[in-house]
């Protein structure tokens, strides 16, 4: 079956899904945005497994379990800080899609939600951001061959919009 890419415009804690992605810092001890949202909606055994997981670098990913969210899995990636553009920005956003993709599917994971990761606090801006996520979910897929439906949760109606605009303009 072929996997399926959707765009939605929710609170990605309220989504039944598999798994979802989490935008974390490289400590992995919760921050604000996304993260604090996830946290607060999993509760506090997400804190405790989060510790004994050593932190996590730029671009790699780590998955813990959902605790009280409605998705299975947390998989927890650190998006790079927008320095402009020229410093790596775009690689090591792909790699937390790629790699958040290959964590989830060795979990057994057939459905997974992102958000806008690193278009928040970390600055990078939503245009670019997106067209960096579809090209690298898009590619990456076929790899995956048990991740059947993967969803773009955008916050914002502007995010969404963004989003939009970009599989809208790519062609059939
Ligand atoms: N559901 C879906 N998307 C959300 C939600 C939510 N409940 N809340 C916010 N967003 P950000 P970053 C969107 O700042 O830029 C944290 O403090 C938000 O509108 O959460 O990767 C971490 O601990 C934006 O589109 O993540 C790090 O220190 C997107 O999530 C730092 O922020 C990402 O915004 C990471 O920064």
């Amino acid at each position: 079956m072929p996997s399926t890419l959707r765009i939605v415009q929710a609170d990605i804690t309220t989504l039944k899904v598999d798994a979802i992605v989490n935008a974390a810092n490289s400590s992995l001890l919760g921050g604000g945005g996304v993260d604090g949202a996830i946290h607060r909606a999993a509760g506090p055994e997400l804190l405790q497994e989060c510790r004994l997981l050593d932190g996590c670098k730029v671009g790699e990913a780590k998955l813990t379990s959902g605790y009280r969210l409605p998705a299975k899995f947390i998989v927890h990636t650190v998006g790079p800080v927008w320095h402009g553009g020229t410093h790596g920005e775009p690689e090591l956003l792909a790699s937390c899609y790629r790699n958040s993709l290959r964590v989830a599917a060795e979990h057994g994971a057939h459905t997974i939600a992102f958000p806008c990761i690193s278009t928040g606090v970390y600055g990078y801006p939503v245009e670019l951001a997106a067209r960096v996520a579809v090209a690298t979910v898009s590619s990456a897929l076929p790899q995956f061959g048990a991740i059947r439906e993967v969803i773009f949760c955008c916050f914002s109606a502007g995010d969404f919009a963004a989003y939009q605009r970009l599989v809208d303009a790519a062609p059939a």
